[in-house]
């Protein structure tokens, strides 16, 4: 299920990635900030787990979330900047990393790199800025259902219809919290209006 957010915190941030003059060490930090209120957002309604712990009154148990299983994803190189903002949040949670390159012909994604730890029992967010075509989303999804985890969530900045559409074909139970969809792709699988390339935008690179 597609959950677009409509806090115009979020909306506001995000519109500043849009903004050329936003240099790379803005758009990574607004990249941070946008990733934990999506992360805010997905476990809203996780459980808490009682847990003792020792405070100024002696040992008492209060409620925490079981970071140890959450199992946070990224692709390289444009979910980096995500991935450092969850991991400072859950400090006990563990990361996986793929790779992958956009064919510029065919547009499909290719897999290259693969480092995904252990999924049983986890729950595993991935978290990559954009969503175009849907296909590296659908292929790290791919990637991470064959190693059987609790379940799936996706955060992501940015998402065409069509992106959302293909999504909804494919992985119709899993849950995408997305600051924003925007109007379309254009015919180099770009999103527009879009923000560019996030990669670019957050590593001084071009193309
Ligand atoms: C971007 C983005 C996604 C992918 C989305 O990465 O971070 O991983 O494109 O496109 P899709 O939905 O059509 O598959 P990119 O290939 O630009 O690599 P980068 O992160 O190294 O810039």
């Amino acid at each position: 299920m597609i959950h677009e957010l409509s806090n115009p915190v979020v909306k506001t941030l995000l519109n500043h990635l849009r903004e050329t003059k936003t240099d790379a060490l803005r758009f990574r930090h607004i990249v941070q900030e946008l990733t934990r209120l999506l992360a805010y957002e997905a476990l809203s309604s996780e459980s808490l787990e009682e847990q003792a712990i020792s405070t100024w009154q002696g040992e008492k148990s209060f409620g925490f979330i079981k970071e140890v299983d959450l199992l946070f994803v990224t692709i390289l190189r444009a979910g980096l900047p995500m991935i450092e903002s969850v991991t400072a949040l859950f400090p006990q949670s563990s990361s996986g990393f793929l790779a992958m390159k956009r064919d510029e012909k065919t547009h499909q994604s290719v897999l290259y790199y693969d480092r995904i730890p252990e999924c049983q029992g986890k729950t595993v967010i991935l978290v990559d800025p954009m969503v175009a075509t849907a296909g590296s989303l659908c292929d790290a999804i791919s990637v991470i259902r064959s190693k059987a985890p609790k379940k799936i969530i996706s955060l992501n900045l940015i998402g065409s219809p069509e992106g959302m559409r293909i999504l909804e074909q494919k992985h119709p139970d899993i849950d995408i919290y997305i600051a924003h969809i925007d109007e379309k792709l254009n015919e180099s699988m770009f999103i527009i209006p879009g923000l560019g390339d996030a990669g670019d935008r957050s590593y001084n690179t071009e193309g």
